[in-house]
């Protein structure tokens, strides 16, 4: 646990008191997302290399002297993070790279990396005695939020886009979160959460507002780096929505190279998909500032028009030496049971995006025969079941007789 040393505006670099509860800069309004600063040189000596070969926590919580909770009572009981980086020798042989890391983050308690986020967030409402927290999401940040909210005993409310996928819904409810279904989409979903937080004055869980968030997630890039025995990889994939996935990859690797523990950042690889891709679209063209507009794509996580925290996303890119690429739909879906048959590693739509974006590269001649390339796999697949089944053919139907299998399968027993 630290007490992190200040709040930094993105865009103008104003500072602000972390015990504020700011969360976007006034003078820049929700486009001035806010860096967590600490003392990281004087942290050296409580995180390094040492002290986390001696750590035993199979948890984020084993990077807590850079993680913004105060309080070790905050801390909700939920295991999250440590999860699996699997080496897939099939997956570089096959396209051609040095090799290929898949970090299943499904494996977190509720399904998704979100749970990163969540878990921080729950405990950043504790530390400042917050009773309710409320988020707007796709679907997996909240139905994470509610299942940290319930074990931290906070009320949850919550607002999704009528077309969340049925699971992510059912995950909500049984969590016991007051669900607010909203007739539009993830932004129409996004504004009406931001007026009832402002009117009710709930702890506020949306991403790319609370600056707390972001922290969570980068231990993401602090576990693949140590599962790497910290040599990190040259290339990390990931799918973008709002852009606080990709942000704290980049500031988890950043942090670990103030701490001294590692030498280099990876390039940092954003994923969108081609019907709702504006960060794409600013980072070819260049612009400072990225233009909202319409989300379609069948990898509902990612289905954000206006990604609300798009500084930090480019910036991740752009110092990173990375780039933002877009997939197909079709992509996306084909990668599905590729990395499952591959890997064993069963990710949603938007989970196995990153995935996508890597066969994109890679067939485009983008990657090289030496690159180490980790693949952030963001969601388990049994979230979206109905999107996995349009990516496989039909199981055979047979009567219970091994005559009428053998008349199906045409063998003989
Ligand atoms: C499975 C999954 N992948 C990727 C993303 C995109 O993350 P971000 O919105 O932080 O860019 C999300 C966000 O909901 C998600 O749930
Ligand atoms: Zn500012």
């Amino acid at each position: 646990m630290a007490r992190p040393l200040g709040l930094k505006c993105v865009l103008c670099g104003r500072e602000f008191d972390p015990r504020s509860m700011v969360y976007t800069c006034p003078d820049c309004g929700s486009d001035g997302t806010l860096d967590v600063l600490y003392d990281l040189v004087d942290a050296r000596k409580r995180i390094n290399r040492k002290t986390l070969a001696a750590d035993t926590r199979p948890s984020l919580w084993r990077y807590g002297e850079v993680l913004p909770v105060e309080k070790a009572s905050s801390i909700p009981d939920l295991s999250v993070g440590w999860t699996p980086l699997y080496s897939s020798p099939s997956l570089s042989a096959k396209y051609g790279v040095g090799e290929v890391f898949v970090k299943d983050d499904g494996r977190n308690p509720t399904g998704s990396l979100k749970d990163r986020a969540s878990s921080v967030g729950v405990a950043k409402a504790a530390d400042f005695g917050q009773k309710n927290i409320s988020c707007a999401s796709t679907g997996n940040a909240a139905s994470s939020l509610s299942g940290f909210a319930a074990v931290a005993g906070l009320k949850s409310i919550i607002f999704v886009p009528r077309s969340a996928p049925v699971a992510k819904v059912a995950q909500l409810l049984v969590y016991g979160a007051t669900v607010v279904l909203v007739n539009g989409d993830y932004a129409k979903a996004f504004d009406l959460a931001s007026m009832a937080i402002e009117k009710w004055g709930w702890y506020n869980r949306n991403c790319a507002i609370n600056p707390f968030l972001v922290e969570g997630k980068k231990t993401c890039a602090m576990e693949i780096a140590e599962q790497l025995q910290w040599n990190v990889p040259d290339i990390v994939v990931v799918p973008v929505g709002d852009g606080c996935i990709i942000s704290g990859l980049y500031k988890g690797f950043f942090d670990l190279m103030e701490l001294g523990i590692t030498a280099s950042i990876p390039r940092i690889v954003g994923v969108q998909a081609e019907g709702a891709s504006p960060l794409v679209e600013a980072y070819e063209t260049g612009a400072e500032k990225v233009q909202f507009g319409p989300a379609e794509t069948i990898a509902d996580s990612i289905s954000v028009g206006a990604p609300r925290n798009w500084a930090k996303a480019l910036r991740a890119v752009r110092k990173s030496g990375g780039e933002m690429i877009r997939v197909s739909d079709k992509g996306i879906l084909d990668s599905i049971p590729e990395l499952a048959r591959e890997t064993g590693v069963f990710a949603e739509p938007a989970g196995a995006t990153s995935f996508a974006g890597f066969r994109k590269m890679a067939m485009q001649g983008k990657t090289g025969s030496r690159d180490r390339i980790a693949l952030v796999v963001t969601g388990n697949g049994l979230k979206d079941i109905p999107s996995a089944r349009k990516a496989v053919g039909e199981p055979i139907e047979v009567e219970p007789e091994l005559r009428d299998l053998e008349k199906v399968l045409g063998l003989n027993v």
